[in-house]
């Protein structure tokens, strides 16, 4: 296992040797390699992100946070603007693709694939002791689109789709497909209502302003501050500078 562990108070009393111990460290465990696939625009608090040596890919879009104290061992793509605000856990062997622009609360448990129930031994420790395939079983991966809200404590499980726009209850759990701009809550998730009208999720899907070069989204200020809710889907595109 990779870990970046600085205690926080030598942190702030020491910072310059924080750094060369932290060096010294993934010098040590070879890790050089894995670190540069992070690309330099990303934004990590303090430097106890966990990346275990099953994490193959951790490509990480622009403007990104992941919170300290994360533990990633899944190959996870993260795209520009998704914030992770608390420490979470990414695990299992198929890949885990967040979008762009996410708000992702504290504690996210994102569990990539299962265990084969269908030997006799669930358990890879004695598997390996064996010398045995791990028997893992793949549902593919897990999508979460862009302009996702996830609130605290949600759990992922293998095969789950998190559609643009959605927004997940905080405590849920979800295991299959949640629609575009729904927001879904409880154990399964499930679709209680919409964020907006229909006319409106589709303007936004064609719209995609999570693609946008940041420049355009700052200069479209304006489109931000409208509530869409109440809006004649005829204005969106007036407000929009290109
Ligand atoms: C999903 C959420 C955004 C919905 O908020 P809302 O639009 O104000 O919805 P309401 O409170 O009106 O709830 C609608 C229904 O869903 C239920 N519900 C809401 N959130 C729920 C949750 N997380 N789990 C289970 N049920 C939930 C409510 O009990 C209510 O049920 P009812 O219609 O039978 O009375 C909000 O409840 C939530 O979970 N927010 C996440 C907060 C969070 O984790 N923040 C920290 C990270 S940024």
């Amino acid at each position: 296992m990779i870990k970046m562990d600085n205690g926080s108070s030598q942190h702030k009393l020491v910072p310059f040797l924080s750094w060369i111990h932290f060096g010294l460290f993934f010098v040590k465990h070879r890790a050089i390699h894995l670190f540069e696939r992070i690309r330099f625009n990303m934004f990590v608090a303090k430097t106890s992100l966990k990346l275990r040596s099953t994490s193959k890919k951790l490509h990480v879009g622009k403007d990104v946070f992941i919170h300290d104290g994360s533990d990633i061992s899944a190959t996870l793509y993260v795209g520009d603007g998704t914030r992770i605000n608390g420490p979470a856990k990414i695990k299992g062997h198929e890949t885990v693709r967040i979008g762009n622009y996410c708000a992702i609360g504290d504690n996210l448990r994102i569990i990539s694939t299962n265990h084969k129930m269908n030997y006799a031994d669930v358990q890879t420790g004695l598997q390996e002791m064996l010398g045995i395939k791990w028997a893992d079983k793949s549902k593919g991966p897990i999508e979460i689109g862009n302009n996702v809200w996830i609130g605290d404590s949600v759990t992922i499980l293998p095969g789950a789709k998190i559609s643009d726009g959605a927004v997940i209850g905080a405590c849920s759990v979800v295991t299959k497909t949640i629609p575009p701009f729904s927001v879904a809550v409880g154990i399964p998730a499930k679709p209680i209502k919409k964020r907006f009208s229909e006319e409106v999720i589709k303007k936004l899907l064609e719209i995609r302003w999570w693609d946008w070069p940041l420049n355009k989204i700052k200069r479209n200020k304006e489109f931000f501050e409208i509530e869409l809710n109440n809006i004649n889907v005829n204005k969106i595109d007036g407000l929009i500078k290109n």
